[in-house]
């Protein structure tokens, strides 16, 4: 791979200047990746119908390849290049959700390239609701695929920041639109079979989709089965320390991160704690070695939106062990537990 001279432009994400969309446009219409701010998290962005381009994606994270990548969109009119059929409830979902975090998997028509879709009959397709993403895309006048713009194995960036640290010299390109205002990323849902299912949970709820859609399913495959969204097999999001998730009364997931603190303290560990607002000022008088607010667990927006950040601090600040308090599975709580469920390694304390 070339080692490229990344230029990070700071671009206003309300009214996004002119001048950088035209040279990000011109970029991505030319065969080169562009990271670009999204309303979920950063995507690292090709043109989706040049399969070079998009083959780049691949190697510039360091995925898998059979696992396919998101094409954005900014108007219908696009849809219709993609998609054998565009369905009466892919319509519905459009008409509620769109643009906005709801990614849609439909039967594929031959002009996707095979490696946006890892192989697979159908592609994903969402349109986002961020003002830099929409006019790229416009500008570019090509649907754009967008993976989150982390390396493989990494958290999801939200701040341009992230993605410089990942993919300085790789890429020539960074829009820094400021942080993310969801957070997680978006919703899969498959509306290939007879009931939509969510492969992946994100910024739109169950609850939201159901509401819409009537009866939802979640694909839960059982540990020896594959899941239908080929990036939830890999164990994403995950910091280099070994994070535990507690799950419980608060009371008693204060008492658990206190004695797994004072045990990681005595076998001289570096100790990072993730918590609500309302579990902070019991946990900080136990001198961690740093405590990490995600948000008040009124207000799972909150969490959402500070997560990955603070999975990343704790990275970088080198702790060997991270405490993570979960939260409750309602609305946008059920996106927060799948990652934090996926940042453990499935190292859950029930307490
Ligand atoms: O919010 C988001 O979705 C962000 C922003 C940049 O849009 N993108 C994102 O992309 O999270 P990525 O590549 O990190 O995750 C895409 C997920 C993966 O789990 C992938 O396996 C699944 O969507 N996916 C993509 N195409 C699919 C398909 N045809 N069938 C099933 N799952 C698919
Ligand atoms: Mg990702």
């Amino acid at each position: 791979m070339r080692i490229l001279q990344t230029k990070r432009v700071t671009i206003d994400a309300q009214h996004p200047q002119t001048e950088w969309i035209k040279e990000a446009a011109q970029l991505i219409r030319e065969g080169q990746l562009v990271a670009l701010p999204t309303e979920t998290v950063y995507g690292l962005g090709a043109n989706a119908m040049d399969a070079h381009a998009c083959q780049e994606i691949f190697k510039v994270k360091g995925r898998p390849q059979d696992n396919p990548l998101i094409v954005h969109i900014s108007d219908l009119a696009m849809v219709k290049r993609l998609v054998e059929e565009w369905t009466p409830q892919a319509a519905l979902c459009a008409d509620k959700f769109w643009p906005g975090p709801l990614t849609l998997v439909l039967e594929k028509t031959a002009f996707v390239p095979d490696v946006v879709s890892g192989g697979l009959g159908t592609v994903a397709i969402r349109m986002p609701k961020h003002p830099v993403a929409l006019e790229l895309i416009k500008e570019a006048g090509v649907p754009i695929a967008a993976p989150s713009a982390n390396l493989s194995g990494k958290p999801s960036p939200t701040q341009g920041i992230h993605v410089w640290k990942d993919l300085k010299g790789k890429i020539p390109l960074i829009l820094d639109g400021g942080p993310c205002a969801v957070g997680v990323e978006s919703t899969v849902l498959d509306l290939t079979g007879e009931v939509p299912t969510i492969l992946r949970p994100g910024g739109i709820t169950k609850e939201q989709l159901e509401e819409v859609l009537g009866e939802v399913a979640v694909d839960r495959p059982a540990p020896d089965q594959a899941p239908k969204a080929p990036g939830m097999k890999y164990r994403h999001y995950a910091p280099k320390g070994e994070l535990t998730l507690l799950i419980g009364e608060r009371k008693n997931v204060i008492r658990k991160i206190e004695d797994e603190l004072r045990k990681g303290h005595s076998r001289l560990k570096k100790v990072g704690i993730l918590c609500t607002l309302e579990s902070a000022p019991e946990l900080h008088s136990q001198l961690p070695d740093l405590l990490f607010v995600l948000g008040s667990e009124h207000h799972p927006e909150e969490v959402a939106g500070n997560l990955y950040q603070g999975l990343r601090l704790c990275d970088e600040q080198g702790m060997d062990m991270i405490l993570a308090e979960g939260v409750s599975e309602k609305g946008l709580g059920f996106a927060i537990m799948n990652r934090l469920h996926k940042a453990s390694g499935q190292r859950v304390m029930r307490v």
